[in-house]
């Protein structure tokens, strides 16, 4: 039976075919009657409307119970990045290179960081001086008086001493004393440590090159972010919130590079993410590229020789 059904003729097949898209014998249509696929159709029309609409309902209910005030969802116990400044981010590795003797390099690092810093200006931030109590946590459980935003802490350059660019444009960028500057992350709600009382500190420490670093100076002094920035109550309730800022001028000598590790140390700041390697703490490595001749230098020309 098989062997001879697969021996019909082309035509036959056409043919039966042809049945299956109208049948008149039993007056079907793609083997179902008209009626039938008017019912199907329906069914299938009325299945999308009530997914479409359930789907509209959830999207709704969503947006409906969210508070533009507080953040939308945190996945996890969240701890903030910390980032440096100047920006010059390769692919894995924040490599800071200059060079002191060329005008080019020092003013692209200057006007990275004036950039950077121009939100921090004192002018600007005079306008937006609010009365915060240094050393505590700004807690604010009601917006202003008739209005939907709350104070923000001002921040002035001029906090960063000699690594504000007000003295010195540079930034030290043209000698062998470069300002970075370590800033972290907004996280809405967030409170850094447990304790109104321990401090929020930046701590940078050398990981490679000890020999090439003199010493390592904090603006503000005691390189401290005060708790009067925390917490952040986002975009919409703190218009005009700007991140404290920590500068590090490091003194560099002998080969002029080093490695370093810039933590932001709080309790509740974790920096041990494998996944996230900027979680609390940025590593980097600074490197001036005019290093002077020095005799050890020319001792190490000769040996190769
Ligand atoms: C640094 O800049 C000086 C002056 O432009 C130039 O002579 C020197 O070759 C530069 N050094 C390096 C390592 O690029
Ligand atoms: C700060 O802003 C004022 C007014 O906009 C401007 O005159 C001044 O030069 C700025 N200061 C710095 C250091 O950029
Ligand atoms: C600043 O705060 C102090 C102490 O909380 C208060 O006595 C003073 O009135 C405040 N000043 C302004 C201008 O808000
Ligand atoms: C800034 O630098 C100058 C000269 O390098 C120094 O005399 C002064 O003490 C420094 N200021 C601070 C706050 O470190
Ligand atoms: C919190 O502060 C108290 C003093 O106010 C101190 O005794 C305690 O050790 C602090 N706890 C932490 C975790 O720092
Ligand atoms: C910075 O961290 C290092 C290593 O964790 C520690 O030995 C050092 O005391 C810290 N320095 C400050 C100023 O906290």
């Amino acid at each position: 039976m098989a062997a001879l059904k697969e021996k019909r003729t082309c035509g036959q097949r056409c043919e039966d075919f042809g049945r299956f898209v109208w049948n008149s014998d039993n007056g079907t249509l793609f083997g179902r009657t008209p009626e039938k696929w008017v019912y199907i159709s329906l069914y299938y029309v009325a299945f999308y409307v009530v997914m479409t609409g359930l789907f509209c309902l959830a999207i709704w209910t969503l947006m409906y119970t969210l508070d533009p005030y507080t953040p939308d969802y945190q996945d996890r116990l969240p701890s903030p990045g910390v980032m440096v400044w100047p920006d010059k981010y390769d692919e894995e590795h924040i490599v800071i290179t200059y060079n002191s003797s060329d005008k080019v390099s020092v003013s692209k690092m200057s006007s990275c960081l004036h950039n950077f810093l121009g939100q921090y200006n004192d002018t600007l931030q005079k306008d937006c001086d609010h009365n915060c109590t240094k050393g505590k946590y700004f807690m604010q459980h009601n917006f202003l008086p008739g209005t939907h935003t709350k104070e923000s802490c001002s921040f002035s350059v001029s906090q960063l001493g000699n690594c504000s660019g007000l003295h010195d444009p540079t930034f030290g960028y043209n000698c062998d004393m470069p300002c970075v500057i370590i800033k972290m992350n907004r996280i809405i709600n967030y409170l850094p440590s447990k304790n109104n009382t321990q401090d929020i500190q930046v701590n940078c420490t050398v990981l490679e090159g000890e020999e090439n670093v003199k010493k390592i100076e904090y603006f503000p002094e005691n390189a401290l972010m005060d708790r009067s920035y925390f917490p952040y109550y986002g975009k919409l309730a703190q218009p005009n919130y700007l991140n404290p800022l920590v500068a590090v001028r490091i003194s560099l000598t002998g080969k002029r590079s080093a490695k370093f590790q810039c933590r932001v140390v709080a309790d509740k700041i974790t920096y041990e993410n494998i996944h996230d390697p900027y979680e609390g703490k940025v590593v980097f490595t600074l490197q001036n590229l005019h290093v002077p001749s020095s005799p050890s230098s020319v001792h190490h020309h000769s040996s190769t020789l």
